[in-house]
């Protein structure tokens, strides 16, 4: 009888997911397998769930989002881990690959004790792995799930969008507060340097008012115009989050972030030099925009090579490994990396999200560094040069 694998994708949507679903389809085609889609992420193993034979003429991996839809389904929490057991069973499932971050990961390691598991991480936050070993060199063959699918094309997103801003900075002497998801990790925030971003203020780092009102300043009074990205998920000093609305906590007990932007703009305008008009201040929070949308190549190509390696190590046995992305000499690659060193328990059983590798970040400048370049070269290139206006050359008078 044909093996039976069921594959569903839980989380936040990323723009590869459905990627991933087609290398994972191609490769249960091409050995024989049947694939179950379950549908809503780990809601639809539930009673009253739902799923379908997935096959790969069904998925368009250039289409952003997921064909199976998501949803973020706390089995534990629920206490429903026995009727997915039942359910899994009924179906005869002789395998799972769950797609997705730290949480739906975390569901799948405690199945994994019952079902043959293989995973594929994915997540715009790219908070799940390691970083390389601390020391003066950075060796970045060492990271551990160099970037998480879906990253790439949030990040490229950001990027546009916060280049594309600046012309209108520019145009109209603003300051804009741009910002960014990223619940714990500052990763997204710090790819905005490609999109040229004057000031990056990401969570890893305490949130410092003086320190970015300082450089906001300076940067004021030399371009007369300022581009700040912020993460959602920066903290006060008292390291509370930062939220403008009631608080929210999902299904695994995170706060849902939002609203940093407008209360650091708020704050920034009562603190900055008159010089700088209050009126040239505006927020902007990018929100679900950089979750969606069709995939960037890098992240198309790597998720579809994911998904079919997770079938692969399924098809040999290599149970509780996670198809993630390495860097090698020749590039990034796909690679399968036991699913114990990719994610990480704290003392309350809580996943530990990978943070930015500090020494990607200047805290000085509130910029990326040399390293953080380093990081990104090989998914964005060099860093862009500064936007540039010719001002000085342009003969201007006064009248
Ligand atoms: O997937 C993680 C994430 O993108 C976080 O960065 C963000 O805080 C959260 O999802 C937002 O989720 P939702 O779609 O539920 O608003």
């Amino acid at each position: 009888m044909a093996k039976r694998i069921g594959v569903l994708t839980g989380g936040g949507d990323t723009s590869a997911l459905n990627a991933t679903l087609e290398g994972v389809a191609l490769k249960a085609e091409e050995l024989g397998f049947e694939l179950i889609g379950f549908m809503k992420g780990w809601r639809g193993v539930l009673n009253g769930g739902s799923y379908f034979t997935l096959t790969p003429d069904l998925i368009d991996e250039n289409q952003g989002g997921t064909l199976l839809k998501s949803s973020r389904t706390n089995l534990i929490a629920e206490n429903k881990m026995d009727e997915a057991i039942d359910n899994l069973r009924k179906f005869r499932i002789d395998g799972l690959i769950p797609i997705g971050g730290d949480d739906t990961l975390s569901i799948g390691a405690a199945l994994s004790e019952i079902f043959t598991t293989t995973f594929v991480a994915k997540t715009i936050d790219n908070d799940v792995g390691l970083n390389a070993p601390n020391g003066d060199s950075i060796d970045y063959s060492q990271i551990v799930n160099y970037f998480c699918l879906g990253f790439p094309t949030a990040a490229s997103r950001l990027i546009n969008c916060v280049r594309d801003l600046r012309t209108t900075a520019y145009s109209h002497d603003r300051i804009f507060f741009v910002e960014t998801m990223g619940r714990d990790a500052g990763w997204l925030t710090l790819s905005a340097a490609y999109g040229n971003a004057d000031l990056i203020v990401v969570p890893e780092v305490r949130y410092d008012a003086d320190r970015l009102a300082a450089a906001i300043e300076k940067k004021y009074a030399e371009i007369g115009n300022v581009v700040v990205v912020i993460a959602e998920g920066i903290r006060n000093r008292k390291g509370e989050l930062m939220i403008s609305s009631q608080e929210e906590i999902d299904a695994f007990g995170h706060t849902t972030p939002g609203g940093c932007s407008e209360l650091i703009a708020a704050a920034m305008k009562r603190r900055l030099s008159p010089a700088i008009p209050v009126s040239s201040f505006r927020h902007l929070i990018l929100a679900h925009l950089q979750r969606c949308g069709a995939p960037i190549q890098i992240d198309r190509d790597s998720a579809v090579r994911a998904g079919w390696l997770a079938v692969d190590a399924f098809a040999k046995g290599q149970a509780n490994h996670v198809a993630a992305i390495t860097r090698t000499e020749v590039g990034l690659q796909p690679k399968l990396f036991p699913l114990d060193e990719i994610i990480k328990f704290d003392d309350a059983g809580k996943v530990i999200p990978r943070n930015i590798d500090l020494r990607f970040y200047d805290t000085e400048n509130l910029q990326i560094s040399r390293a953080g370049i380093g990081y990104f070269r090989p998914i964005f290139g060099d860093l862009p040069k500064p936007y540039y206006v010719p001002l000085t050359e342009l003969d201007i008078h006064q009248i």
